[in-house]
């Protein structure tokens, strides 16, 4: 079926139920539920295996969820064909993953018709277009196998390239700062910033606060479960007060994770 694609007003994005990775018998994530509106961006925390990455992958649509939906402008993945959907996502996994090619080709996920400028855009939306004039061949430069020819850092900074290559309107990046200097801080908050300026939504896993710079809205994430979602200053200034509740009680409104459920705007 065809489905119209994200307009800048009324799009919505918001993982709802459960998940869990192919072939498991346990749930990894489970009562999640959210809404985002175009322009906005939430940033992800929580304890290493508290279930953030494995959101992402429900949120793009790698791992289908058991319970609930992801809809993207009140369409669920599953009705969007994947060529089409695959268009309106960009997506850094945590593990970042580049081949035997060039730059350019890594970028433009190694299209067969890749748009020369669309990458050089890329580039800067990510800010690694002067790194990348520094290399030897420019976006010509090859990056050998899995790109073990760059630094961890190059290679993070040119996935998140890759994410942002075409403007997709829904870009995911898990922990997109691990391996970053202050100036690829810099660069990847320019990023955030430049995804919810055009009307884009952005979800980054932070394990580092640096990167909720970009972000207005928050996630806490704590055994797989949603501790509370809100507005950025109001989760963090909850979680930063020392005589607040411990994390599973916090939440707009309460202890249980349907507080967390934000109905904002139309399912389209
Ligand atoms: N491919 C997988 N198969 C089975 N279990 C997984 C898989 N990936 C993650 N998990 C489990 O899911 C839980 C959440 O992991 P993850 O989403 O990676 O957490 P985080 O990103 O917050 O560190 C962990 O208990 C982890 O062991
Ligand atoms: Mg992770």
């Amino acid at each position: 079926m065809s489905v119209k694609a994200p307009s800048a007003t009324t799009s919505r994005s918001g993982p709802a139920g459960s998940a869990d990775p192919p072939g498991a018998q346990r749930l990894v994530v489970a009562d999640v539920a959210f809404t985002l509106k175009a322009g906005q961006g939430l940033g992800v925390i929580g304890p290493s295996a508290s279930g953030k990455s494995s959101l992402a992958r429900v949120i793009v649509g790698v791992w289908p969820p058991v319970r609930g939906k992801v809809r993207l402008d009140g369409a669920a993945l599953d009705q969007w064909p994947d060529e089409e959907l695959g268009r309106h996502l960009g997506y850094l996994p945590q593990d970042v993953e580049l081949f035997a090619g060039t730059v350019a080709e890594n970028i433009a996920r190694f299209e067969p018709e890749p748009d020369g400028e669309a990458v050089i855009a890329a580039g800067r939306a990510a800010g690694v277009h002067d790194l990348v004039l520094r290399l030897p061949g420019g976006y010509e430069t090859q990056i050998g196998e899995a790109g073990t020819l760059l630094s961890a850092g190059q290679r993070q900074r040119i996935a998140l390239a890759r994410a942002l290559y075409r403007d997709p309107f829904l870009v995911v990046l898990d922990e997109p700062n691990s391996n970053l200097d202050g100036e690829g801080e810099q660069a990847l908050t320019g990023a955030i910033t430049g995804v919810r300026e055009r009307g884009g939504i952005v979800v980054v896993i932070a394990h580092r606060p640096s990167a909720l710079a970009g972000v207005d809205h928050v996630l806490v994430m704590a055994d797989g479960r949603a501790q509370a979602f809100g507005p950025k200053d109001e989760i963090l200034s909850k979680l930063m007060r020392p005589q607040a509740a411990p994390a599973a009680a916090v939440g707009p409104g309460g202890a249980t994770s349907t507080a967390l459920r934000v109905v904002g705007d139309a399912q389209g």
